[in-house]
């Protein structure tokens, strides 16, 4: 019986050794057929692991951006500025759309998503990263710019608003808080158009429209140099010429600038380069650097003191403290002056370069707001 019994558990044992040889077979098949399939070769320019494109780099660099994050930092501009035409620009998909059809025709979208690397390439109907489109762009003005491979970013980069259609006397009551030109009229400053000029006024623009010859591209995405950069949130794909860190420290990006500014540095304590301006714009006695000038400038029509051109009387624009002033009085109009004060404050402070994008232009449209409202200001130091 023993025996019996221990032959008939010899066999058991065989058969199940068998039966897990025949699996050990079977996954190892697999795995030789696994081994054996070819990743395709379309693909490993990019998903391989001896990539062509550094996809991989430039994702970190993108989600330390102003088109992942958004202004709010939060990753959901997509999702609150959807409709409206606002979708153009904030969504992936609203891009998409306009640059298919040329326009605008949907509601909303109903999954919005942040632009991200689709929005701005096509590498998988492409296989390389040549931009979605290099049409010359039209600004709300009618006029069209080649701003070279930054013309692409004027295509979201733009003022929806003209001033010659809203600079004009207005009842107060009726101005919104979100008056003027909304809210990255970049490129129409890099061209010198869209700020309201004054009549019998001359304009002219900074060496940067003719030097840097692919714009926005040549300035925002140049990378650092070296080893160490310390933070993919300068230059490449976040786009940021500036790392704001939480403490209030700011830290540039001059690699960029260094080709034609020799010796480029940030000025120290502050958000601003070390380029001079050429003489005392903002009228304080002293020649500071370009955008300290900006600042000053600015600061006359709006400052922390309370004291801004646009800040003064129960009735004026802004509050003591720089917030919007809420209107009750029923007949209160807004002067023409005041309206195009209006207008391009916004429009300088909603570029947010401090003047660097084009100086000529800032300095000489700022001053020519500012004497309207104080004929006193000092305009002998005017850019000619
Ligand atoms: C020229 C570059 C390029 C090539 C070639 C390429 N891809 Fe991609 N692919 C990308 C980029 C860029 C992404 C987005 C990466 C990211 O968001 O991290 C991506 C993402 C993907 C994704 C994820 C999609 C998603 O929605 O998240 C898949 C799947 C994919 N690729 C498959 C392929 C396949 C399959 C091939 C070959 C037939 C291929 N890709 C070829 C650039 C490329
Ligand atoms: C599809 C439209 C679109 C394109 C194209 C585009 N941008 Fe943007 N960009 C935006 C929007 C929208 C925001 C702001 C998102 C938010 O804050 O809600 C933004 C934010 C930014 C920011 C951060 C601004 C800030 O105040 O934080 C920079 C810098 C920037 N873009 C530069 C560029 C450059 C340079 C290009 C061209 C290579 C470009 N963008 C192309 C739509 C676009
Ligand atoms: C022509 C493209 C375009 C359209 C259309 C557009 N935006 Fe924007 N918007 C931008 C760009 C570019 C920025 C980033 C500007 C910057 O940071 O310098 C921005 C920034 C913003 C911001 C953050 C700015 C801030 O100061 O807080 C908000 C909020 C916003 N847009 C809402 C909207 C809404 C709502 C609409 C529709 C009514 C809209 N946008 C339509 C291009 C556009
Ligand atoms: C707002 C637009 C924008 C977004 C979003 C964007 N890119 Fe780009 N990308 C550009 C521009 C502009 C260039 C420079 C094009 C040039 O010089 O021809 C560029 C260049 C590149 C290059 C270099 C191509 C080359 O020829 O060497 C790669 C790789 C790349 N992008 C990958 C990505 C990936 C991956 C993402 C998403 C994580 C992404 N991009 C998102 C605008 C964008
Ligand atoms: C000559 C270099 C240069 C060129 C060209 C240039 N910019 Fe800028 N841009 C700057 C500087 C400098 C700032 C201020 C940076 C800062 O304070 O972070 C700035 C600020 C910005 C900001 C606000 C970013 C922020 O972090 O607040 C946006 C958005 C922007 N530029 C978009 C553009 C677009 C779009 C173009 C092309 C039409 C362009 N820039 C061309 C130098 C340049
Ligand atoms: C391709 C060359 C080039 C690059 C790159 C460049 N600039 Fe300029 N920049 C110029 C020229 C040319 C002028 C005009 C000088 C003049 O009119 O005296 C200028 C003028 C300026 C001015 C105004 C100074 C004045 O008094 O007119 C500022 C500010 C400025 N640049 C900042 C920057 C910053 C910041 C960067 C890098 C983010 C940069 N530039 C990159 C060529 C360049």
């Amino acid at each position: 019986m023993k025996t019996i019994n221990n032959a008939h558990n010899f066999h058991a044992l065989h058969t199940l050794l068998l039966i897990l040889l025949g699996l050990l077979a079977i996954l190892y098949s697999s795995d030789a057929q696994a081994k054996a399939i070819a990743f395709p070769a379309e693909c490993t320019a990019c998903h391989g692991p001896e990539p062509r494109y550094q996809l991989k780099g430039a994702k970190e660099q993108y989600l330390n951006s102003g088109h992942y994050l958004g202004f709010a930092k939060k990753g959901t501009h997509a999702w609150y500025s959807n409709g409206g035409g606002c979708q153009k620009c904030h969504t992936h998909e609203g891009f998409l759309e306009f640059t298919q059809l040329g326009k605008i025709e949907s509601d909303y979208i109903e999954w919005p998503s942040q632009p991200g690397c689709f929005t701005c390439h096509n590498p998988h109907e492409n296989g390389d990263f040549e931009l979605r489109t290099t049409k010359p762009v039209t600004l709300v003005s009618g006029v069209q710019v080649d701003l070279g491979k930054g013309t692409f970013c004027a295509n979201c980069h733009q003022a929806r608003t003209a001033p010659e259609n809203v600079v004009k006397p207005t009842l107060a009551m009726k101005v919104s808080s979100h008056f003027g030109p909304h809210h990255g009229p970049q490129a129409n400053l890099f061209v010198g158009n869209g700020a309201y000029e004054f009549p019998g006024k001359v304009y002219k623009n900074s060496g940067h429209r003719i030097e840097a010859k692919d714009s926005c591209i040549d300035c925002h995405m140049a990378l650092p140099k070296g080893r160490y950069r310390s933070t993919p949130a300068l230059g490449g794909h976040s786009f940021f010429l500036s790392d704001r860190h939480e403490n209030g420290d700011v830290s540039l990006l001059t690699a960029p600038c260094e080709s034609c500014h020799a010796g480029i540095k940030q000025l120290k304590g502050t958000r601003f380069f070390n380029v001079p301006a050429g003489d005392d714009y903002d009228g304080d006695g002293t020649i500071e650097a370009a955008q300290v000038e900006v600042e000053g400038l600015i600061a006359r029509l709006v400052n922390a003191e309370g004291n801004g051109l646009l800040q003064k009387g129960p009735q004026a624009l802004f509050t003591a403290t720089g917030d919007w002033n809420v209107i009750q009085d029923l007949e209160l109009e807004r002067s023409t002056a005041e309206m195009a004060a209006l207008f391009n404050y916004k429009f300088f402070v909603e570029d947010r370069s401090m003047g660097a994008h084009n100086l000529i232009y800032t300095v000489q449209v700022l001053m020519d707001t500012i004497s309207i409202l104080d004929p006193e200001f000092d305009t002998s130091t005017r850019p000619e």
